[in-house]
C-alpha cells in the first residue's frame, strides 16, 4: 500500500470516538520517504481545520528549528501526530485513543521507514520511547530502537509558555543536525 491510499483509507476511521468531533483528519504531511520523521500530540483548533499538522503558532516554532538545521516539510521530513483527530479542548489524548490510533502510526512507520524518529513533547515521548520519559531529563538523548533512532524533545507550546526551555530546546535540534551528519544521511 502506498502512503496516499493508507491515508484515503485512514480518513475514513471511525475507531474512537474523537472521529465525532473533527472538522478534518490530520494524517500528516511532508517527504512520503523522509529519514526523519516527527511525531507530535494531537491535531489543535488550527490543524483540525487545515488538515495538516502544527500550522498554528507552536507550528511556525517548529518550522523554525527545523529551518535552523536545514529541514522542511516541503522537503526532507515528515510530520505526523499520536493521535489524528483534535481531542476536545486540546485535552491530551486518552491511553484508549492512542492505542487506536497508533496502528496508523505503525502503518505510517513501515512504509516511509524513518531512519530518526523525533517525539515533539512527553505524550509521543512517552507512548513512543519510555512511559515514564521526563522531557526535562531526558531530552536530546538518541535511543536505538530495533535500528531506528528515537530521541525526544520539548514541545514548541510547552516552550511558548515557558521560553526558557527555548536554547534546550535548540541544543536538542542541533544535536539531529550532528547525527545526520554523523549516519551520513543525504537530506
Ligand atoms: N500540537 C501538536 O502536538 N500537534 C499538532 O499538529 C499541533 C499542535
Amino acid at each position: 500500500m502506498t502512503l496516499d491510499e493508507l491515508e484515503m483509507k485512514c480518513k475514513g476511521c471511525t475507531n474512537c470516538e474523537l472521529c465525532q468531533g473533527r472538522t478534518n483528519l490530520v494524517f500528516g504531511i511532508g517527504k512520503k520517504d523522509a529519514d526523519i520523521m516527527l511525531i507530535g500530540e494531537g491535531p489543535g483548533e488550527n490543524e483540525d481545520l487545515q488538515g495538516e499538522p502544527f500550522v498554528g503558532r507552536s507550528g511556525q516554532l517548529l518550522d523554525k528549528f527545523l529551518d535552523s538545521i536545514d529541514l522542511s516539510r516541503n522537503k526532507n521530513v515528515y510530520i505526523a501526530n499520536m493521535v489524528k483527530c483534535r481531542p476536545p479542548k486540546n485535552r491530551d489524548p486518552k491511553p484508549e485513543e492512542q492505542e487506536q490510533c497508533i496502528k496508523w502510526l505503525r502503518e505510517q512507520f513501515k512504509i516511509i521507514r524513518p531512519k530518526i524518529v523525533i517525539c515533539v513533547g512527553r505524550i509521543s515521548a512517552q507512548r513512543l520511547i519510555d512511559k515514564d520519559f521526563r522531557v526535562t531529563k531526558q531530552h536530546g538523548e538518541f535511543i536505538d530502537k530495533n535500528g531506528t533512532l528515537f530521541m525526544g524533545t520539548f514541545h514548541p507550546a510547552a516552550i511558548l509558555r515557558n521560553p526558557n526551555n527555548k536554547e534546550l530546546a535548540f541544543s536538542d535540534w542541533l544535536k539531529v543536525r550532528d547525527k545526520i551528519n554523523e549516519l551520513g544521511i543525504q537530506i
